[in-house]
């Protein structure tokens, strides 16, 4: 019998306002038209957990960010393996999995307040939680990003404000710097035409 080849996980990494959604359409539609399968999904997921993460990341519940870093974590492993609608399903399936956010967010957020080291053992060491076959970090300033959220939102999350958005894009350098060829990143300059930065994101995966 032929064994099924494996899906990818492709994740999107960024800050607020940097066009993950957009992008993450336009390669969903680029790879239907190949004839892929593809699923999307997002990171915090929508399981109890993720529940308790965006009460905390509307500023609604107060939490530590060492309580918020076990908190994505266990969405984390909730979102790879759980039977029902697991990445690892889809994958194993064949299909491509396209993820709006992953561990790298909780290195570049939480690792600003938590111990980043902590953080990022906890991930990286966790067997559960699978390590992408590409990371695709858009790169917009934070200041254009913090234009993009005040057009688009009435209210702020307690991350999004341009302060702490060129605190996070730091760390996110940092954190690409320690993973170094570990992992699969590519930086893609997303401040330019959509149609561009799509063009560049499928012949990153031809
Ligand atoms: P986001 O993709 O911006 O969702 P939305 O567009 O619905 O606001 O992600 C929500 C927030 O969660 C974002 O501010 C980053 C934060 N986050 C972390 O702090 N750590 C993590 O591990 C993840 C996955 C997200």
């Amino acid at each position: 019998m032929e064994k099924t080849q494996r899906g990818r996980l492709i994740v999107f990494e960024g800050l607020d306002g940097s066009g993950k959604g957009t992008q993450i359409a336009m390669l969903e539609e680029a790879l239907r038209k190949q004839g892929r399968n593809v699923y999307v999904t997002a990171e915090p997921t929508a399981s109890s957990t993720g529940g308790l993460l965006r009460d905390a990341l509307g500023g609604h519940t107060r939490r530590d960010a060492y309580e918020l870093s076990a908190l994505f974590l266990a969405d984390r492993i909730f979102h790879n393996v759980n039977p029902v609608n697991g990445m690892e399903q889809y994958i194993s399936q064949g299909i491509d999995v396209l993820c709006d956010r992953y561990y790298y967010s909780s290195f570049a957020y939480q690792g600003m307040d938590a111990d980043l080291e902590w953080v990022m053992k906890l991930n990286l060491d966790c067997r559960e939680i699978r390590r992408p076959d590409l990371c695709i970090f858009l790169d917009v300033s934070p200041q254009q990003c913090d234009e993009r959220i005040a057009k688009g939102r009435l209210s702020r999350e307690i991350y999004e404000t341009l302060e702490t958005q060129q605190r996070i894009r730091a760390r996110f350098f940092e954190v690409f710097d320690l993973l170094g060829d570990t992992e699969n990143i590519r930086i893609i300059n997303a401040s330019r035409p959509a149609d561009e930065i799509a063009g560049d994101i499928i012949r990153l995966l031809s």
